[in-house]
């Protein structure tokens, strides 16, 4: 069988990896337990180094998201013997997680990318909220991403 997504398919897995990278690079916790010290790896101890890369994989994922929502909205072109089934082209449940919690790491991240600009203040329970439930969301992705994998579930039903 052909593999239809494998470009995009290769640029989300580095698009995740590196903003997972960045985001924990940001707690941080790469300095705390040494691994910033492996020669090489220094910049995952440098704050801004990992913000901005973090910065620059979140508008990869909504450039990403943007094409391939679009995609699935317009319609993709596919041969007659490969289009019929009832379900087929439908989200698959571990689909459904990763797309959701995409979706609100997309919204905590956005509103978080707002706290930090000059001159904007939220409360300190509020950034707390955020915090957490960007956290959460991540680890509910990388789960479901995880769980995917071992169980070969795809993204949606082929
Ligand atoms: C459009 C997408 C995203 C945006 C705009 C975004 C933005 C941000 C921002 C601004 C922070 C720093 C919070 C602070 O200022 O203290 C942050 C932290 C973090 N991000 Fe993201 N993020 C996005 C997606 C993701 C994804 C997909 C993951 C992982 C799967 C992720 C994992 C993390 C982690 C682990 C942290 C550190 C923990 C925390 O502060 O909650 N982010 N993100």
């Amino acid at each position: 069988m052909t593999d239809d997504f494998r470009g995009r398919r290769l640029v989300y897995g580095l698009v995740l990896f590196f903003i997972t990278l960045s985001g924990f690079a940001q707690m941080p916790v790469f300095a705390r337990y040494y691994i910033s010290d492996i020669p090489g790896l220094g910049w995952l101890a440098q704050f801004y180094v990992t913000h901005v890369i973090h910065y620059i994989m979140a508008s990869l994922l909504l450039a990403l998201g943007a094409y391939a929502g679009m995609d699935a909205f317009l319609g993709r072109k596919l041969s007659p013997a490969r289009q019929n089934p009832v379900n087929k082209g439908r989200l698959t449940r571990t689909g459904w997680v990763k797309l959701i919690s995409l979706a609100g790491l997309i919204v905590t991240g956005g509103v978080m990318v707002v706290k930090n600009l000059s001159g904007v203040y939220f409360s300190h329970n509020l950034i707390i909220l955020l915090d957490l439930l960007h956290l959460l969301l991540c680890m509910v992705l990388l789960g479901a991403t995880l769980y995917a994998g071992i169980r070969k579930r795809p993204w949606i039903v082929l």
